[in-house]
């Protein structure tokens, strides 16, 4: 599923997330792929896929789409493409069972994950592999929801929280922003301070 007439994507960032992204990219997206990256050299092959553009500012004509997992450096990059006037895309990986609208721009659903109806997805927010949003939930803008975590009806995570993979988020909960939530955590209350969380219950450690 894709948003965009522009035939050109540029998927920025080259590491563990960025190929991931490209697998499904060159699969279902109608035009060129390549990658952008900060640390590699130009002409540099990723799985396949060629680095073009070591700059933001030379991406140009293509659309971006920052493929980094960790969401500071997601978000910084982002706000660097948006000060550029770069245009933005967002994926839906064919594989995803999304009956949500649209999510925000340089968002990334993945491979086998489940958005249902009433769902809200915000700016540059990755549903990774296996990750399920039940219905009327909000996610916020530069959120990641890793492999296989789930959050139940009607919650909503602030922004730049990351879920943990297999943690669960209980129906209706809120979670402010910049929270971390452990692998296999189960979260059973609100979150309303900023924090890493972990356990079952989830309590915050560290
Ligand atoms: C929760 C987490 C962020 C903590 O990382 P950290 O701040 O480096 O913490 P540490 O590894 O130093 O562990 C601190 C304590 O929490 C415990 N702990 C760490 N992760 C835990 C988890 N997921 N569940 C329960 N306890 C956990 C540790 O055993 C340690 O306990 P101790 O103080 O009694 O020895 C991390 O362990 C985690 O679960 N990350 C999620 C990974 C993930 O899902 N990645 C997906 C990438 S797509």
């Amino acid at each position: 599923m894709f948003h965009d007439e522009q035939p050109a994507l540029c998927l920025f960032g080259a590491g563990g997330h960025g190929r991931v992204v490209a697998g499904i990219a060159r699969r279902i997206w109608r035009g060129k792929v390549i990658f952008g990256d900060n640390n590699l050299t130009v002409g540099t092959l990723v799985d396949g896929t060629k680095v073009e553009v070591s700059n933001l500012s030379d991406v140009g004509k293509y659309n971006v789409l920052v493929t980094v997992g960790e969401n500071r450096i997601r978000r910084k990059l982002q706000m660097q493409a948006d000060q550029l006037g770069l245009k933005c895309a967002f994926l839906v990986a064919d594989t995803a069972s999304y009956f949500a609208s649209d999510p925000g721009g340089g968002s990334t659903i993945l491979t086998s994950t489940v958005v249902n109806p009433g769902a809200k997805i915000g700016r540059g927010v990755i549903i990774n592999t296996g990750a399920i949003v039940e219905h009327d939930s909000t996610i916020n803008d530069f959120c990641h929801l890793a492999p296989n975590s789930l959050v139940l009806g009607g919650c909503t995570l602030d922004n730049d929280v990351f879920l943990g993979a297999n943690s669960t988020v209980l129906q209706g909960l809120y979670i402010c922003p910049d929270v971390i939530i452990g692998a296999g955590a189960v979260v059973v209350c609100d979150i309303t301070q900023p924090g890493t969380y972990a356990g079952v219950p989830a309590r915050r450690i560290g």
